[in-house]
């Protein structure tokens, strides 16, 4: 079963209104705190990955309204400060929904102590909601996981990633006691499954097991995968969900092998505004982080480095949510 938190990867003082996280840029090799002071402290934390994943990009932009607000001097210079924010990255929806959901809550008097202490009590609010969503997550997945089930999963969706115990990663916290054993695919090439996931599998201690990405098919197969599990940054209206690059393949890859793909995702993660992937933006990251290969720099070559792909819902098996486990059809009267 879940233990108290394991890590703690955000923290805000409202008496200093800066934001501290766990520079995950660092891990597993050291533990780095790093203070957020500004809008543009948050914002380039958030490029960099130091924070990351999308509920906890969704924590961290509900604490940064109260930096937006101390620094802004009327309305219009808040919004133009969180249009900012919430463009920093554009794939994970969590980042405007909380940032808006915050936004919106404030009335229209400009009382910056005022809307100081209305912005910290609704970020309050989503962080331990996440907490408790993440928790209900991890129980729902209780009836889809069985004793001695080997799970696949990418990226790192654990503590490091949201406001609490994590999405698929909940769902290996809520099942240790069925034997289970963890596959988790290095997710290039930032590496947040061999850096990351890893890390909290071990301090979980759940039976886990690293593999390249390139041997996620050959997995399934010698291994005998029985489920695969990974996060979502958004879940559109039909289900297509964005998520880590590579989550496309194995999808493929479990229709071929017959085994049962989930998304694990609080609701928060559902854009109902959008009808299907088409619409989600897919963010492009650097050349530089794939043109660094062995340490050595290749500037000149080209190259196509999208940080998450859209899985179609019909490969898709079923959402894991705080709600219960969805299909894709009950999204839209659910959710
Ligand atoms: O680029 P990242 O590290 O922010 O990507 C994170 C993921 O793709 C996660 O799988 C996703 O945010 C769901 S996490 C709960």
């Amino acid at each position: 079963m879940a233990s108290d938190s394991l890590i703690s990867p955000i923290s805000f003082s409202k008496e200093a209104c800066l934001i501290t996280i766990l520079d995950q840029r660092f891990l597993p090799q050291k533990e780095v705190y790093r203070e957020l002071k500004s809008i543009s402290d948050v914002i380039d934390a958030i490029k960099s990955l130091a924070v990351r994943g999308a509920p906890l990009l969704g924590v961290t932009g509900s604490y940064a309204v109260c930096i937006a607000i101390n620094e802004s001097s009327d309305f219009y210079h808040l919004d133009k400060l969180l249009e900012l924010l919430s463009a920093s990255r554009p794939t994970a929806v969590n980042l405007k929904w909380a940032a808006q959901r915050v936004r919106k809550s404030l009335g229209t008097i400009w009382n910056k102590e005022k809307l100081l202490s209305q912005a910290f009590k609704i970020a309050c609010e989503i962080h331990s909601e996440d907490e408790q969503m993440c928790r209900q997550i991890g129980l729902a997945s209780r009836s889809v996981i069985k004793d001695n089930f080997s799970i696949l999963t990418i990226c790192n969706t654990g503590y490091l990633a949201t406001g609490g115990q994590g999405s698929a990663f909940s769902c290996f916290l809520e099942n240790m006691d069925k034997n289970i054993q963890v596959f988790a695919m290095e997710t290039r090439p930032l590496l947040q499954g061999a850096r990351l996931t890893m890390y909290e599998l071990r301090k979980a201690k759940i039976a886990s097991h690293l593999i390249a990405d390139s041997a996620a098919a050959v997995t399934m197969l010698k291994k005998k995968i029985n489920i695969v599990i990974t996060g979502s940054d958004r879940v559109a209206s039909n289900g297509d969900a964005a998520n880590k690059i590579g989550t496309f393949q194995i999808a493929i890859a479990s229709k071929y092998h017959n085994i049962p793909f989930y998304i694990a995702c609080p609701t928060s993660t559902f854009d109902l505004h959008i009808n299907s992937g088409n619409d989600i933006p897919v963010e492009e990251r650097h050349p530089e982080e794939l043109l660094t290969i062995l340490g050595n720099k290749y500037p000149e070559y080209s190259c196509y480095n999208p940080a998450f792909d859209v899985t179609p819902a019909e490969l898709i098996t079923g959402y894991i949510t705080e709600k219960g486990i969805l299909n894709a059809k009950q999204i839209k009267s659910i959710v």
